[in-house]
């Protein structure tokens, strides 16, 4: 009868092992922006069954800093890098406890043993957008202050938008954001938590609002697909060469046109045809 009962407390503690709470807490927290366990790419990749492609090693390491992994030359990273529009996922600072949790969280849930975590998605409706487009455009351009006393996005990025003037370059330009992070959970997922130093020391200090994040990102939709696309800059750069070489074709042509009847070679001919007096 004891040991029925021991077996049974150990089973209620297998059955949710203690670190997939706090391993659970980290992806919620950190990861869902991103990425699904078993629901299909998001951002990034579907993590459903990522320890069979990767080491337990090779995952811990990504997570801490893909970017290393990268500059280190692993195959794995580059292609995961090409693949996903160059989008460099943000370094982590988890303990090394706190990493094992996660993996072992994302693990139980890509093998079915607990349940995958679900991002609960606010659809936001038109009228919603309406209102808080404009505040977007604003804090954007810094015309409204932040909250908290952040930088103006501005300073550091361009968008095309009609009536905007041109941002900072030291960011990339954002007009096509919203494709590029895959709809706003993936953008919201990317300003929240920024894989870039620079935002992250200065929203760090300076956190941004829900609102505030939601507004930029109904801004940045908006935005998306103004500008050229790379369509339109590969066309453009193709029909250029083309034009620069028939202009030098005409001009070749024109050129030796010229050398023929020009003025020089008329006088030289009959130069030629005249006897000189001496001869
Ligand atoms: C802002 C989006 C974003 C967030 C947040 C994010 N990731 Fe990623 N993740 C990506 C992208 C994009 C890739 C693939 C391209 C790359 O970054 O090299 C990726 C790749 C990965 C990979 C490699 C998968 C494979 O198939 O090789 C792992 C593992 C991973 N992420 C785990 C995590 C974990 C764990 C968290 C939370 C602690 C997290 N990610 C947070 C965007 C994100
Ligand atoms: C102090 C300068 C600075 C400020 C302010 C700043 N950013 Fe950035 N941002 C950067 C840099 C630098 C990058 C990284 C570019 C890279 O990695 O190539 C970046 C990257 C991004 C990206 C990813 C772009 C891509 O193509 O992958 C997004 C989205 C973004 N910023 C949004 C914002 C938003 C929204 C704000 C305002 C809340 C903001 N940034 C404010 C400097 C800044």
């Amino acid at each position: 009868m004891i040991r029925l009962l021991l077996l049974f407390i150990m089973a209620s503690f297998l059955g949710k092992p203690a670190f997939a709470q706090s391993g659970e807490e980290i992806f919620t927290k950190n990861c869902i922006a991103c990425h699904t366990i078993g629901s299909g790419d998001r951002v990034g990749p579907d993590l459903k069954g990522v320890e069979q492609k990767r080491s337990v090693d090779w995952i811990g390491q990504f997570i801490l800093s893909s970017g290393k992994l990268i500059e280190s030359g692993d195959k794995d990273a580059i292609a995961n890098f090409e693949k996903y529009n160059k989008i460099k996922m943000q370094d982590f600072k988890f303990s090394a406890p706190q990493l094992s949790d996660l993996i072992n969280y994302i693990v139980l849930a890509g093998g079915g043993e607990i349940p995958a975590p679900e991002i609960e998605e606010i659809e936001l409706t038109p009228e919603q957008k309406a209102i808080l487009l404009p505040l977007g455009s604003r804090l954007f351009e810094g015309m409204d202050k932040f909250d908290e006393g952040g930088v103006s996005c501005f300073s550091c990025h361009n968008v095309s938008y009609e009536g905007m003037k041109q941002g900072g370059s030291l960011g990339t330009d954002l007009t096509n954001s919203f494709t590029k992070y895959n709809g706003a959970a993936g953008l919201k997922g990317f300003i929240a938590t920024p894989s870039s130093a620079i935002m992250e020391v200065e929203y760090t200090r300076h956190p941004l609002t829900q609102e505030e994040i939601t507004s930029l990102v109904v801004f940045l939709e908006d935005a998306n697909g103004n500008g050229t696309s790379d369509f339109e800059s590969t066309f453009l750069l193709v029909g250029g060469i083309i034009l620069f070489c028939l202009m030098i074709f005409v001009i070749m042509i024109l050129w030796s046109e010229k050398k023929r009847n020009g003025i020089n070679s008329k006088i030289h001919s009959r130069q030629l045809k005249v006897k000189h007096p001496n001869q």
